[in-house]
């Protein structure tokens, strides 16, 4: 069984129906060994399906899904995790996320700490940890009943996003950090500063966009369905970029932030 969880993997979001499984079968051959889904993203089947395809022995594979903001009553988060666990066919299902916090916390987040640990009690899951938590948010969590077992937030860091003040406070608070959108929506691979710091390293600037944030020691989320780009990703984990480069691409923050939706929390 993998114990922590591993620096660099796979999402699954927006991935067009029918091409999931094939994606996370090639990834998986090509030595991923973490597979992040959610169930908001009706995929769970077909995650479960590439891992079984893959031929990789479970206990190799990690695999997290997220537990909707709409789902994070005691039963209603028990049931939610049955039917991922179901979907997904795996076994016991290795780490779950709040995926967004509950709005105004109308949901007590000890409520939600709570029923994770009778999930993993019916060996529902592995692990459990949060999604798109604010400093404060995560402090509240950490201090519930069950706070201290939480083991990443994940949340949206890009070269345009560096959300270095989230990052320090999660790290600070010993919480793994994982990064989603790495790539700015794609406008890493058009960046004129990544694009300059990856020609002088013979790279692309999406593995640059990588290196830097593993850099940060932050987990990796990227997205491919196209088994080149999937090698080309997980090359970035070879590259080492020197303080010159970090202090450019940290200079790229624009505060940009693409996920925001209605119920996020005050950032
Ligand atoms: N917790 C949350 O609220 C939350 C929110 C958003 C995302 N996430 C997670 O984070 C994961 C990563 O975010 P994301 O999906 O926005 O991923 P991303 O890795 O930033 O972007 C994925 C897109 O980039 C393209 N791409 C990836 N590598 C490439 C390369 N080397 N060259 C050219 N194009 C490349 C992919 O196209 P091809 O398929 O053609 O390669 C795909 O269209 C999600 O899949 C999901 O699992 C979590």
């Amino acid at each position: 069984m993998i114990e922590t969880i591993p620096s660099f993997g796979l999402g699954t979001f927006r991935v067009a129906a029918g091409k999931t499984a094939q994606s996370v079968k090639s990834a998986l051959q090509l030595g991923y060994r973490h597979i992040d889904t959610a169930q908001y993203y009706d995929n769970e089947a077909e995650v479960g399906q590439g891992v079984r395809d893959s031929g990789i022995p479970r206990e190799d594979v990690w695999v997290t899904t997220k537990v909707w903001w709409e789902r994070l009553r005691r039963d209603d988060l028990i049931a939610s995790l049955k039917e991922s666990h179901r979907k997904l066919g795996i076994g016991t299902i290795d780490l779950a996320l709040v995926h967004w916090p509950s709005p105004d916390s109308v949901v007590p987040i000890g409520e939600t700490l709570a029923a994770f640990q009778e999930a993993q009690q019916l060996g529902l899951i592995r692990h459990y940890g949060v999604s798109n938590f604010t400093a404060p948010l995560l402090e509240e969590a950490l201090a519930a009943p069950g706070g201290d077992a939480i083991v990443t937030n994940q949340f949206e860091v890009s070269p345009f996003l560096a959300n270095r003040a989230l990052v320090e406070a999660t790290q600070k608070l010993g919480v793994k950090v994982t990064a989603y959108m790495p790539l700015g929506e794609g406008r890493a691979h058009t960046d004129p500063t990544l694009a300059d710091i990856a020609k002088k390293h013979g790279a692309t600037p999406a593995q640059v966009t990588f290196a830097w944030l593993l850099s940060r020691e932050i987990v990796v989320l990227s997205a491919s369905t196209n088994p080149e780009h999937q090698q080309v990703n997980w090359d970035a984990q070879k590259l080492t970029l020197d303080a010159d480069d970090i202090a450019r691409i940290d200079a790229l923050d624009e505060g940009k932030r693409h996920a925001n939706p209605p119920f996020a929390p005050t950032w």
